[in-house]
């Protein structure tokens, strides 16, 4: 019994040996091929970026699709407060510190000339060549080159908007703004017959979106803190204009006290509950007012600022430029991804879906960007000639200076002329120390 089960088993073995030769034999070609599609290596780098306002899971998607297109490489995005003031600090510490536990940078438009100059980047020549950057808007271009170097490319590009509620105008009979006397006059009528309806919300904190807001206001009155890149604060025209931020608030009470304490994303919440005619605020908010839910979606429109009459309106330039950090230890997969994130394909779907809009000139003419935000093919005018703030590597100790005199001026502590006396002063000694600013 027992030899008759043992010679059952040989015959099995026997008859299954040839079929098992070919499989083990087919195997060794076919397991090469299988490790191919998932690399015996795996590279992770480490984006960051500060928090997303829009649509959290698109940009997650398009992290995902990069992960796809490039088997090998992985992104982990580590998210910094929104706050560009803030994010600065981090970079600062961790780079001075020679960090190497991030890879991608997204960059304020206002420091890469500081962190060029530092050495924290990469210098990104070949990622961005000249004939590319033909094709971006030529503030952002002129911002990541320095000393003849490219150091990040332009990842989406910011200007200051005015939102307003396009129902209550109607219902009332106004059109849109075009200087801000008409926005105060407008303001004051629709407030006093709407309860719990502010007239004007714009960012006062003391921060670097306090300093957005008073250039533009300076810039539309015809003035400016530099003259043929030299520091000339102390000009009537900003006196005006600054007086006027102060007014909004103190004497027309337009503005209600809380925008001396106000963000972007605050005032984003404040006009996107419906408790605001009138908003300042940078081109994001817009796919945000329209998603599905939104107490103001389909009421919402958007023009340029107003100026203070004969001159046009003024943007301040912002915006976001993807670099390279000098101390990382994967900058091929780095500049990779910087190239893809920075693509037509995802500049577009950044657009449709995070709201952040176009460093590339040509999707503004994109027809199904155009039929998505009817209102995107008017921006491209408006980014072109948004100005910036002064481009120097002391920038940052500029708007330090900056900053709390601004604050005083529309809390009411100081008088423009006292702030813009300060800021001459000491503002002028930090260009001096350096290079001669080429900002306006
Ligand atoms: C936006 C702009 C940036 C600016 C900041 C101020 O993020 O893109 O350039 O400095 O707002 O808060």
């Amino acid at each position: 019994m027992l030899e008759a089960t043992k010679s059952c088993i040989k015959t099995a073995f026997l008859s299954t040996l040839p079929c098992l030769l070919l499989f083990i034999f087919l195997f060794s070609f076919i397991t090469p091929c299988a490790s191919q599609d998932r690399p015996a290596r795996e590279t992770t780098i480490v984006f960051k970026h500060g928090k997303i306002a829009g649509d959290q899971r698109a940009f997650r998607a398009i992290i995902e699709e990069f992960e796809r297109r490039n088997p090998g490489i992985r992104v982990r995005d580590e998210v910094l407060p929104s706050s560009t003031d803030e994010q600065h600090q981090f970079y600062v510490i961790n780079l001075e510190g020679r960090s190497s536990d991030f890879d991608v940078i997204s960059m304020d438009v206002i420091w890469v000339q500081e962190f060029a100059r530092a050495g924290w980047l990469r210098r990104l020549d070949h990622v961005f060549p000249p004939r590319e950057r033909e094709l971006f808007f030529r503030g952002p271009v002129d911002a990541v080159t320095f000393e003849g170097g490219v150091y990040a490319v332009p990842w989406y590009i910011d200007a200051g908007l005015l939102y307003y509620r396009k129902d209550l105008l109607e219902r009332y009979g106004f059109s849109p703004p075009d200087t801000w006397a008409e926005l105060v006059r407008i303001a004051k009528e629709i407030t006093a017959r709407e309860t719990g309806l502010y007239g004007f919300v714009w960012q006062g904190k003391q921060y670097e979106g306090l300093v957005c807001n008073a250039m533009e206001y300076m810039w539309s009155n015809g003035g400016g803190l530099m003259a043929d890149g030299r520091l000339d604060a102390l000009r009537e025209e900003n006196v005006r204009a600054l007086a006027f931020m102060h007014d909004l608030i103190h004497e027309y009470r337009v503005s209600p006290e809380l925008v001396t304490t106000a963000t972007e994303e605050t005032t984003r919440h404040i006009f996107g509950n419906g408790r605001a005619l009138f908003m300042r605020n940078w081109p994001y908010a817009w796919n945000i007012f329209e998603r599905e839910g939104s107490a103001v979606k389909g009421k919402v429109g958007v023009k340029t600022l107003p100026s203070f009459g004969g001159g046009p309106g003024a943007s301040t330039l912002g915006g976001w430029q993807l670099g390279v950090s000098r101390y990382s230890k994967h900058p091929a997969e780095a500049e990779r991804f910087v190239r893809f994130l920075t693509s037509y394909s995802v500049q577009k779907e950044l657009a449709l879906t995070v709201g952040y809009k176009p460093t590339r000139k040509a999707l503004y003419l994109d027809p199904e960007l155009r039929k998505a935000q009817p209102f995107i093919a008017g921006l491209r005018r408006v980014f072109e000639t948004a100005r910036p703030r002064p481009l120097t590597p002391f920038y940052m100790m500029m708007t330090q200076v900056l900053q709390p005199e601004l604050s005083s001026v529309i809390s009411g502590l100081k008088t423009p002329e006292e702030a813009l006396r300060s800021i001459q002063r000491h503002a002028g000694r930090i260009l001096e120390a350096g290079e001669p600013g080429r900002g306006r």
